[in-house]
């Protein structure tokens, strides 16, 4: 590692520039360009390994007041040199490595360890290429790593700093700043790309859909926010744990009649959950590709086989051996194979699978999922945030959700906005789970994917077959689609 000296008069220059002649304090959102020290590491890829040489900003704090500064920074990494070959970062697409796990906080102090939820860099990869945001270092693309503030964030008089929407506001905060120094910091304003999974995938698709939404400007003046557009280009989500207050009915829909390890949920509040979630899916009046119709409880099942599912499968099995496939084959007999293809029943498939959460999945009566930690306050540790699990746990059938709380719920899905048409809405979208990922209905990426779709936007959605949650089989397919959707070359 080489450590950069600077120059005494740089310094001096920076210092007089800091306190104008008119007495105007400097601004403490400028890009630090010059403290920074130069890393090397290799990154492989399916050609090879490849030599990067890049500059690290580390621990850059993105806001002005912060509420916790070990949380609100950020890393930077500028490439410089790819394999011997200088590059130039200065046009290059701008990747954000969202690393939020549980929707919890991501610590960017310490040696940059993380928090107790840090998933930078996306799942372990098994294969034999490096993790994404190495690999779109490898492209030549800048790469910002925020740290945010999360549900487990308690200070030492016992409150509770990073509930709803702390988060996003945080990535909202790190947008704009980066847009702050437009110029300054290498790297294109307008291709900023936002990457993550599970909680990160949904933090990832809300900051693609909410992008300058005025319902978080008083959030951000408060933590002294750069004042700079907060939208983004181009928004990738694996496994998105997103459409909360949704989530539980879509989940008693895909996974109603199966038992948990505990046996059955009970069937009568599946049953509630299940129509209250056929009347949702109902009023999004999502058109289907091809003609398909207004996608419902009743028809999805279908949909989901034809256009994800059973051309996961076949993908998957073709790709396979003969000898493997005959061996996947007679370990999968309810999957039929023929000249045709793969052909299966909905209900084999989710037998397949398993259910993995209880009933409510996400606002569950006990409050031990991530969820009601999530939407707890200042002074509460978690919080029903549906009407449904309110009324079931205090028996009062008619209790609602205060209208402030909603509004939070609001602020945390990426489906709001969409449903709002957000005009400042991103234009592409990369959409990825695993076909055995039961932390969630599979409907809930496919009604991002469908809804982005039906407002024109540009959208690249796939299952991965067995793929488990945040599965990702094909990293490098993201590095080169960003590349092709941002039109940047080296
Ligand atoms: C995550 C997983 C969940 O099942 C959930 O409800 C929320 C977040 C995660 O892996 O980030």
């Amino acid at each position: 590692m080489k450590r950069i000296t600077i120059p005494l008069a740089l310094i001096v220059v920076f210092a007089i520039w800091g306190e104008t002649a008119e007495g105007q304090t400097k601004d403490p959102l400028v890009f630090p360009g010059i403290s920074f020290t130069v890393e090397t590491k290799m990154v492989k890829t399916s050609e090879g390994e490849k030599k990067v040489t890049y500059r690290a900003y580390m621990h850059i704090p993105y806001v002005a007041n912060p509420v916790d500064k070990d949380y609100q920074s950020m890393n930077v990494s500028v490439p410089v040199e790819i394999d011997g070959k200088s590059v130039d970062a200065e046009n290059a697409p701008i990747f954000i490595d969202i690393g939020v796990g549980g929707y919890m906080s991501v610590r960017n102090a310490g040696g940059n360890t993380g928090g107790p939820g840090d998933r930078r860099g996306g799942p372990p990869q098994s294969s034999n290429v490096s993790g994404r945001p190495d690999l779109a270092l490898a492209a030549g693309y800048v790469i910002v790593s925020p740290g945010c503030r999360g549900r487990d964030n308690k200070a030492a008089d016992g409150t509770y700093y990073g509930k709803a929407p702390a988060a996003i506001v945080d990535l909202k905060a790190a947008v704009r700043y980066i847009r702050h120094n437009k110029g300054v910091m290498p790297g294109n304003t307008d291709r900023i790309v936002s990457v993550g999974c599970s909680a990160g995938g949904a933090l990832s698709a809300l900051l693609g859909a909410s992008g300058n939404s005025p319902l978080y400007e008083s959030y951000l003046k408060e933590i002294g926010a750069a004042e700079a557009a907060d939208h983004i280009y181009a928004s990738a989500c694996y496994s998105p744990i997103t459409d909360l207050e949704h989530a539980d009915g879509a989940y008693e829909w895909m996974f109603g009649t199966l038992p948990t390890q505990s046996g059955l949920v009970d069937q009568v509040l599946s049953k509630q959950l299940k129509a209250s979630y056929a009347g949702y899916q109902q009023s999004l009046n999502l058109q289907g590709k091809n003609g398909f119709g207004i996608l419902s409880a009743e028809n999805y099942d279908k949909y989901l086989l034809q256009y994800y599912l059973v051309p996961s499968a076949n993908k998957y099995l073709k790709e396979l051996s003969d000898n493997a496939r005959a061996a996947y084959l007679a370990n999968n007999t309810w999957i039929k194979w023929t000249d045709h293809g793969a052909a299966f029943a909905f209900a084999d498939y989710v037998m397949h699978i398993g259910r993995m959460k209880g009933l409510p999945a996400f606002d569950d009566f006990t409050m031990n999922q991530p969820e009601p930690a999530l939407f707890g306050n200042t002074t509460t540790a978690a919080r029903h945030f549906t009407s449904f699990s309110l009324q079931q746990s205090t028996g009062d059938m008619h209790a609602e959700i205060d209208s402030e709380l909603k509004t939070i719920v609001n602020m945390m899905n990426a489906m709001y906005f969409i449903g709002q048409n957000n005009r400042d809405c991103a234009a592409a979208w990369w959409l990825r789970n695993g076909s055995s990922d039961n932390h969630t209905s599979q409907t809930v990426m496919v009604n991002l994917a469908t809804s982005l779709e039906n407002l024109g936007r540009k959208v690249n959605a796939w299952v991965f077959w067995d793929g488990g949650h945040c599965a990702d089989d094909d990293p490098e397919g993201l590095i080169r689609w960003i590349g092709v959707v941002t039109g940047f070359t080296r």
